[in-house]
Parts: structure tokens; C-alpha cells; sequence
């Protein structure tokens, strides 16, 4: 039996990530590690939470005598570390919160990984989560390979590219087994309604504004959840050690589209008048620093190891659209308390 410690397991990502593991190999036991920030919600994994093979461990990966006597007391055969503060606009409010989370954080584990494994590196793993926004931002054409230069812009981006470089060092360093994988927008059901999908759906329903940095001309490559899961799958089973794979959609959209896209849609299943949801549209002061254009080449992934996405985006963004109105409780639940405060301060109510 394979034991996995997989971090961030009750955010968005993670969630998704966990189900699939616990779905697919009822034979691995899962460690669910998160400390419960306000984007983590073990209401995430209601359906799988009583499955004898999951396990949570509340704890924070900044806490480096704690990661280490986990690490002691549970001797995993393999990480996979998506725990992150990952909202670029509280990066920018609030950079030390990434700085100790994402870079101390992995850091960390990373110890105490090397700690336990050193003297035997067979059948260890340790397989870094990241994102496609290390690579900087791109201009109207080109696309992110797995070699091209790192330039992070943002807070976020800069502690999420720290965190690779350091999980690099290890490999060279102490012969440390690793993967990275490095995703673009990722969408679907349970993610935070900080991030621009959900917090348009959420105020589309509401009948409030919905806030569009800028012009709107802003460019994402936006991936279904549950192919990225899907891809971490293939990448930690089959990846060769030491290589980085970039995730994407090969699916970009001016931010201006995609949220008359989803207007169109919330029309239709609210029944409302067509034009009704994209009437709330308004344009707010830019972003900081805001990345123009990212856009991913995963040919790597897709001719090695072949893995492909599942959905049209069109399809994924109904079925995204269905979860959050059948999942109303979960959204009113989540948008209550600290991140009110959140909203209010950062959008001005
Ligand atoms: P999220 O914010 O929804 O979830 C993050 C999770 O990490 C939460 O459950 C939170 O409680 C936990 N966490 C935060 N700080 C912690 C700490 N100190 N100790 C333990 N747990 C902690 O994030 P997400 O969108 O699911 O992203 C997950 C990972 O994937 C991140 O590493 C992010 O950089 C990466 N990523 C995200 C996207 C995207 O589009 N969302 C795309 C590519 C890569
Ligand atoms: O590319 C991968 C990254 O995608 C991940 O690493 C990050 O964790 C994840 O948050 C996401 O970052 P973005 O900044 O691209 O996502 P966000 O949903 O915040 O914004 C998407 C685009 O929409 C971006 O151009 C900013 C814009 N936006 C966002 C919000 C929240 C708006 O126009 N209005 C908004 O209110």
C-alpha cells in the first residue's frame, strides 16, 4: 500500500485531486494535510470523507517541527504538495502571507521529506503543484514552454516560482525524486468566488456587479478541474524523475468573452431575459501589474504520456455553471464571515 500525502487537500484543486485518488486507487492510503485558511473547506469532500483509505491531518506546512514529526510518525512514500495561498489579488494586499506559506512552506516539506528518505530514495516521490504564471506574462502570440525562461510578475507568481526553484535545488542537490507540473486557469465546481468564475456566477445570481479588470482584454487558458486532476494522475504515475510537464486547455479567452459567454449561459438558466446578466458588467480600476496573456504548450504531456482534456469549454462551464446553483448552501456558507470583509474591501461595498 502506498501512502500519499497530498497538501491543500481541502481547497480547490486539492478536493478534486483527492476524490480522483481515492476513486481510482482504492489500494493507496491518502493524507489529506491542510490547515484550514478561509479557501479550505473539508465540506470539499463530504462524499469521500468516510472512505477507510482518506485521512485528514490539520496542520500548517509553515510549522516545521510539526511537518517533521508527520513525516516521522507516517513515513509517506510520496507528496504531492498543492497547499499554496493562490489569489494573486491578495498577493498583492497581503505578499508575506506567500512568502512564509509558499515558499517556507515547501521548504519544509521538503525537509522533511529529505529527512526520511535520504538513505533510500526508491519508490519516493515528491511532486510539486504549480502554475503556468511563473513563466511571466506573453504577448499576443507564443505559448509557455517547459523551458521557457522564468519571469514571475506578481507576488504570487514570485513565491510559486521560489518554490520550484528550491524543489529543483533538491533534485540536484540531494538526488531528491521530483516532479513539477505547472497548470494554467483551472475552473469548476468548489473553487473560492474570489476567483473570477465563481464570483461572476455568484453575482450574476445575486443580480450584483460583475467586476472586470481593466478593458477585459486580459487572455487565460482555462482548464476543467477535473482533467487537471486527471493529469496530475498521469504526470505522478508515469513522469520521468526530475521533469516538469505544463498542464493547459489549449483554450485562451479575453476575459470580456468568456463573461458574456457565461452571462449567456446564466440567462438561459435562470430564464431570464437574454441580455439580463450581461447588463451587471463593470469595468473596475485594472489590477496591479496584471499579467496580459498566458497560454500554455502541453504537447509534452499530451505526445508522452498521453493525456489529453475531456471537455469542450462550452460544456465545462454549464456543468460548472449546474454546481454552483445546485451547491447554493455551500456558496451562501462560503461567502458569509472573513471573506465579506474581503469582498467589501477589495471591491468597495
Ligand atoms: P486554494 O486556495 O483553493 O486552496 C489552497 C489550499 O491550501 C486550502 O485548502 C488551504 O487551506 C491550504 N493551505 C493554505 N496555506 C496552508 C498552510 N500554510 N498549510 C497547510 N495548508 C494550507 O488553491 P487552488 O486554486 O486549489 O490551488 C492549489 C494549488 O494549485 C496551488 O499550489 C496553486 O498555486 C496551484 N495552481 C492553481 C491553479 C488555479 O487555477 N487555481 C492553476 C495552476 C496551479
Ligand atoms: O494561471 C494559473 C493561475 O490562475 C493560478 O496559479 C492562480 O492560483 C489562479 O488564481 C489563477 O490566477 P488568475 O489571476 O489568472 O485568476 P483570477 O480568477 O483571479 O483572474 C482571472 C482573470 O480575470 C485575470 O485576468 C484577472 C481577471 N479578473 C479577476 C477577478 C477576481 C477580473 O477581471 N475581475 C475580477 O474580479
Amino acid at each position: 500500500m502506498k501512502k500519499i500525502l497530498i497538501t491543500g487537500g481541502a481547497g480547490f484543486i486539492g478536493s478534486h485531486v483527492i476524490r480522483h485518488f481515492i476513486n481510482s486507487y482504492p489500494e493507496y492510503k491518502i493524507y489529506n494535510l491542510d490547515v484550514l485558511t478561509y479557501a479550505g473547506n473539508l465540506e470539499n469532500l463530504n462524499d469521500i470523507d468516510k472512505n477507510k483509505n482518506y485521512n485528514f491531518i490539520k496542520g500548517d506546512i509553515t510549522d516545521t517541527s510539526f511537518i517533521s514529526e508527520i513525516f516521522r510518525e507516517h513515513n509517506f512514500d510520496a507528496v504531492i504538495h498543492l497547499a499554496a495561498e493562490s489569489h494573486v489579488d491578495r498577493s498583492i494586499s497581503s505578499p508575506m502571507d506567500f512568502i512564509y506559506t509558499n515558499i517556507v512552506g515547501t521548504a519544509n516539506l521538503l525537509n522533511a521529506a529529505r529527512s526520511i528518505w535520504e538513505n533510500n530514495y526508491e519508490g519516493k516521490l515528491f511532486y510539486h503543484v504549480s502554475t503556468d504564471e511563473v513563466y511571466g506574462s506573453l504577448g499576443d502570440t507564443g505559448f509557455f514552454l517547459e523551458d521557457t525562461s522564468y519571469d514571475p510578475k506578481s507576488p504570487y507568481s514570485a513565491s510559486k516560482a521560489s518554490s520550484d526553484h528550491l524543489v529543483r535545488a533538491y533534485h540536484n542537490t540531494y538526488k531528491m525524486p521530483v516532479i513539477i507540473s505547472n497548470c494554467s486557469n483551472n475552473y469548476g465546481g468548489n473553487q473560492f468566488p474570489e476567483k473570477l468564475i465563481p464570483l461572476a456566477i455568484n453575482n450574476i445570481k445575486n443580480m450584483k456587479p460583475i467586476p472586470i479588470y481593466g478593458k477585459g482584454e486580459n487572455i487565460r487558458d482555462w482548464l476543467y478541474v477535473v482533467d487537471h486532476a486527471s493529469a496530475i494522475d498521469v504526470i505522478f504515475h508515469n513522469a520521468a524523475i526530475g521533469e516538469t510537464y505544463n498542464i493547459g486547455g489549449n483554450n485562451e479567452w479575453t476575459n470580456i468573452d468568456l463573461i458574456h459567454a457565461l452571462c449567456k449561459i446564466m440567462d438561459q438558466k435562470l430564464d431570464r431575459k437574454p441580455g439580463t446578466s450581461a447588463s451587471l458588467i463593470t469595468f473596475v480600476t485594472d489590477r496591479a501589474g496584471h499579467d496580459l496573456r498566458y497560454a500554455i504548450d502541453s504537447s509534452k504531456l499530451q505526445n508522452k504520456l498521453g493525456w489529453t482534456p475531456s471537455l469542450e469549454f462550452e460544456t465545462g462551464l454549464e456543468k460548472t455553471v449546474d454546481w454552483y446553483l445546485a451547491n447554493e448552501e455551500w456558496m451562501n456558507r462560503v461567502v458569509s464571515g472573513e471573506y465579506k470583509k474581503y469582498y467589501d474591501e477589495m471591491y468597495g461595498e
